[in-house]
């Protein structure tokens, strides 16, 4: 399987009520092929939603045909895109344009960090299954594609099947529908398939997944705060943005980068969390080996909300090993009360936009 071979098929596609293909118009932009997978972008100049959504399915039926590929993104970018939940937004690329909302949810929140390993996934997930507790349809969706955690951490290990309209449907777990992915990477794909291929339909995995009704659905960004970040809170319809801090990253200024990246592309911050802000000894002592105050500080300097403070436990990172969060675990105790603490705070500032 190779582009060439991709584009060859895509020549059967004919562009609606022309006997002329797609291809001959020159409306496909991009072709990658790769490891059973493709990803094609077809780039409309005209046209409405249905021509679109048409030219998409014709050309996942051309492509399927073609040995290997088993793993098959059309996006279809039409400049009248509105009401074509299958065609990426044209604007897609430019800064301070917000993405078509997905029908049904009605907040889309994203968790971010500077850095890996400040806990961004045991927030999320934590907060999940928290907000699930406060009465909220909760559904999480882990775009962390370097390093998809979310499943481990939630116990799910089986993968997605697809609804009879060929959606793919969530799997629930501590009340909460999760989507990952990591769901769709075979374990030896290269770091190459999991980048730029997945980015560019990224948007159109979201739409393609059966959410159902939901009050918020949290989107676990992968760490850091370069152009795959940057590129994802744009194509994706994001309500708000949570950051993710340590204590000392947030005195080295790492969370402004977080904060600055949601700013670039106007998604309104909800504010900052600080996760393992202290390590309480067993004799209920407060020891701050982090320093103190990091985030909190932060998020008056930003003006924004501080959102909670997550300690040391660890009974966190159990729960995170064993597949049952600590929130779920045992809601009742220290650790998951942090956590739904930081939830009600959460929908307090979602609350604010109305
Ligand atoms: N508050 C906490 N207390 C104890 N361990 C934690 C806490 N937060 C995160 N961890 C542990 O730290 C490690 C990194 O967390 P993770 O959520 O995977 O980080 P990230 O998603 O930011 O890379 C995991 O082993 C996790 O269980
Ligand atoms: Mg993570």
């Amino acid at each position: 399987m190779t582009a060439e071979s991709i584009k060859e098929a895509l020549k059967q596609v004919k562009y609606p009520g022309y006997s002329r293909d797609i291809v001959s118009f020159g409306l496909v932009k991009d072709i990658s092929a790769e490891n059973g997978a493709v990803a094609v972008v077809i780039e409309l100049t005209g046209g409405n939603a249905e021509i679109a959504q048409q030219i998409k399915t014709e050309s996942e039926q051309a492509i399927r045909q073609v040995p290997e590929a088993n793993h098959v993104y059309v996006n279809v970018k039409a400049p009248e895109a509105s009401g074509a939940r299958s065609a990426a937004p044209s604007n897609a690329s430019a800064p301070g344009t917000n993405p078509d909302k997905v029908p049904g949810i009605k907040k889309v929140v994203a968790v971010a960090s500077g850095k890996g390993g400040v806990g961004k996934s045991t927030v999320s997930a934590n907060l999940a299954c928290a907000l699930t507790q406060l009465g909220g349809k909760i559904g999480l969706l882990d775009c962390d594609i370097y390093g998809p955690s979310i499943p481990l951490m939630m116990g799910v290990k089986e993968r997605p099947g697809l609804s009879p309209n060929e959606k793919l449907v969530p799997l629930e777990n501590h009340g909460v529908k999760l989507m990952s992915m990591g769901f769709l990477l075979e374990d030896d794909q290269p770091v190459i398939w999991r980048g730029p291929m997945i980015m560019k339909t990224i948007q159109q995995f979201i739409t393609s997944v059966e959410w159902g009704d939901l009050d918020v659905l949290l989107v676990d960004l992968p760490p850091g705060t370069g152009d795959a970040q940057l590129s994802l809170c744009q194509t994706v319809p994001l309500d708000g943005g949570v950051v993710v801090t340590t204590p000392q990253e947030a005195s080295l200024g790492v969370v402004r980068k977080g904060i600055n990246m949601f700013r670039k592309v106007n998604v309104p911050i909800l504010g900052i969390v600080e996760n393992m802000s202290y390590f309480t000894s067993p004799q209920g002592e407060r020891i701050e080996i982090f320093g103190n105050g990091g985030g909190r500080e932060e998020a008056a300097r930003q003006d924004t909300a501080f959102l909670g403070e997550v300690p040391i436990f660890q009974e966190i990172r159990e729960g995170g090993d064993e597949g049952i969060p600590v929130v779920a675990k045992a809601p009742e105790t220290a650790p998951a009360q942090a956590f739904l603490e930081t939830a009600k705070t959460v929908q307090a500032e979602l609350a604010k936009q109305g």
